[in-house]
């Protein structure tokens, strides 16, 4: 059983945990697959939606998540909010203590954020993506996505392309993914590559060909324009020629490899339409694992509370 207060980040999850988790998703995205909408774990508590940044499908499918289990969602966005005039997020996280809050689900540009209000709040705590640091429940969402398809992690070799340097999405995969027995290997330009991720397990690959042979899964990663300097790469024209991935290259991975993007996703750049649209892509399905990797995250961290058991 979940034992923590708040879901922060995968690097001190355990594999027992991520395993309860993608088990207790699995269910539900069956669930909902069947048309079932309403399963009401959650009925009476309260999730406060934060998000100080942009997002389609994180803050849609946790609202979606929260509303499936019967919870009273609260959207609050940063710019038509008390921020907005210069209010604390430890103040904001009072106020929203205040007001009996069971969960805060929160997004923020500044790594580190949502461990500052775990701390001073007795809500639990998702991180919805903070910053460069972490976006634990789209690496789980990835990680359903690739264990229905394939039956189990272990073994798997995942091939990450694109800004990984900025990307949460890389860390936290980087993080999950080893603890359930895969191996992650990153190509990306030199200037797109955090310094010291090998230390972390990465396997840095020289090539696209290195990073994509025998590939299990082909993860494109978008181009985090808003938070890079110019000159990471001379263009996106070039970038998309030299580190993209198109169906020519896509030969490289296994013939049944699939191909993942957290979104959004940049046509033509990160990966082609033909790539994108490909039968064997799974972007889509990545957006249902959502909802239920968000549903059981939310259901066991409530048991984690004391609260009803699934
Ligand atoms: N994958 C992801 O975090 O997408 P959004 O920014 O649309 O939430």
């Amino acid at each position: 059983m979940l034992k923590r207060k708040d879901l922060l980040g995968l690097i001190d999850a355990s594999a027992e945990e991520i395993k309860e988790i993608l088990d207790l998703a699995g269910e539900f995205k069956t669930r909902i697959k069947n048309g079932e909408k309403k399963i009401p774990h959650l009925s009476g508590k309260t999730a406060t939606i934060l998000f100080y940044e942009n997002s389609t499908r994180t803050r849609t499918s946790f609202e979606e998540a929260a509303k499936y289990l019967g919870a009273t969602t609260i959207n609050i966005v940063a710019g038509n909010s008390s921020v907005a005039k210069g209010e604390t997020l430890v103040d904001t996280g009072k106020t929203l203590d205040a007001q009996v809050n069971d969960f805060i689900i929160m997004r923020h540009p500044m790594g580190g954020a949502p461990y500052l209000l775990a701390k001073t709040v007795k809500a639990s705590v998702l991180n919805a993506g903070d910053g460069m640091n972490e976006h634990p429940t789209q690496a789980l969402l990835d990680m359903l996505t690739m264990r229905e398809y394939f039956g189990s992690l272990k073994g798997l070799k995942v091939a990450i392309l694109g800004d990984i340097k900025h990307s949460r999405v890389a860390k936290s995969n980087l993080f999950g993914l080893q603890k359930m027995g895969a191996e992650v290997y990153m190509y990306a330009p030199e200037t797109l590559i955090p310094k010291g991720i090998d230390k972390l397990g990465a396997k840095l690959c020289k090539s696209r060909q290195e990073a994509l042979e025998g590939a299990d899964v082909v993860m494109g990663l978008r181009i985090q324009l808003e938070r890079q300097q110019a000159g990471a790469f001379p263009s996106l024209g070039e970038y998309a020629a030299n580190y993209g991935v198109d169906e020519k290259v896509l030969d490289y991975a296994k013939p049944n490899a699939i191909i993942l993007h957290p979104g959004p996703v940049n046509r033509g750049v990160e990966l082609t339409s033909g790539v994108i649209d490909h039968e064997r892509s799974r972007i889509e399905d990545q957006v249902l694992s959502g909802v239920a990797v968000r549903m059981a995250a939310l259901c066991l961290l409530n048991e984690a509370r004391g609260g009803k058991t699934v």
